[in-house]
């Protein structure tokens, strides 16, 4: 039986990554996934393949960090499918640096682009999921939201901040319906954003610090995902479940 059959669901960063790898596996599992994305050359790719799979999709083109084109995105899925099941705010893009060297731009530029998106996504999805009753969030955070790891500053911040986001979220809208969980991924080498720590060393360190001695994938992410927002999971809201092969465990 499809897990989402008949869900409408945002992704948004779905032109690669994890948001790529969860707009495949939710198609597959019967929902509509608006691929959300400011990349849409990638983004294309991704309906073209989940077209050929015969599933249902249509690109988006969205900057996720003008609350304006975000308003739109919620705006447009629901004027054209009639609801929204599932939003997903998994777009990122990361700046990492100790916080006494980081220039105040840096700062702002990340917390832009990893929390005020973040916001921007559930406060529209949820003025649509309030209005029908129903409707579950998931946003993407980080490891580094939930424990120290040298060098994240602005990253650790803003991610932390998305955790926090999505607990108050559960809390106020769970009466009405809706919940709201977030992904603490660990580190998944070979995405757009990790493409520069993605050498041998970096990764070897890296399995030191899991009890799982193998690389994380894209698709561990996107199978948590599937089920935080399936109605298996209809009893968990308010929580960031890391999946990081063990580290925070450590
Ligand atoms: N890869 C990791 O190790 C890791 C670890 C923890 C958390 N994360 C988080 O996972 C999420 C997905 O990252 P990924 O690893 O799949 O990286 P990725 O770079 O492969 O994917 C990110 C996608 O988001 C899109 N995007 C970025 N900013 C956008 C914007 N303003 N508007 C629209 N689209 C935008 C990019 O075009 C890209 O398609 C991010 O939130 C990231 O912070 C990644």
């Amino acid at each position: 039986m499809e897990r989402l059959k008949n869900k409408v669901a945002i992704i948004t960063g779905a032109a690669s990554g994890q948001g790529k790898a969860a707009s495949l596996l939710f198609a597959q599992e019967g929902s509509t996934v608006i691929v959300a994305d400011f990349n849409d050359e990638q983004g294309r790719k991704v309906v073209d393949e989940i077209a050929a799979g015969h599933g249902h999709a249509e690109f988006y083109h969205v900057d996720v960090t003008e609350e304006s084109l975000v308003e739109s995105l919620v705006k447009y899925t629901v004027e054209k499918y009639g609801k929204l099941d599932i939003m997903y705010n998994n777009a990122g893009l990361v700046k990492m640096r100790p916080i006494g060297e980081l220039p105040t731009d840096e700062w702002d530029f990340t917390i832009r682009f990893e929390l005020n998106q973040v916001y921007y996504g559930c406060k529209y999805a949820l003025q649509q999921m309030e209005k029908q009753g129903y409707g579950v969030i998931l946003n993407t955070a980080s490891t580094s939201g939930l424990i120290g790891i040298p060098g994240h500053g602005p990253h650790a911040a803003s991610k932390a901040g998305v955790i926090g986001l999505t607990r108050s979220i559960a809390v106020d809208y769970g009466p009405k319906g809706i919940r709201c969980n977030a992904i603490a991924p660990g580190f998944i080498p070979y995405t757009q954003q990790t493409e520069d720590l993605s050498n041998d060393q970096f990764i070897n360190m890296m399995l030191q610090v899991q009890p799982i001695k193998r690389h994380g994938q894209v698709e561990d992410i996107a199978q948590c995902a599937l089920f935080l927002c399936s109605d298996e999971s209809s009893w968990i809201t308010g929580q960031a479940i890391a999946v990081d092969g063990g580290h925070t465990a450590m």
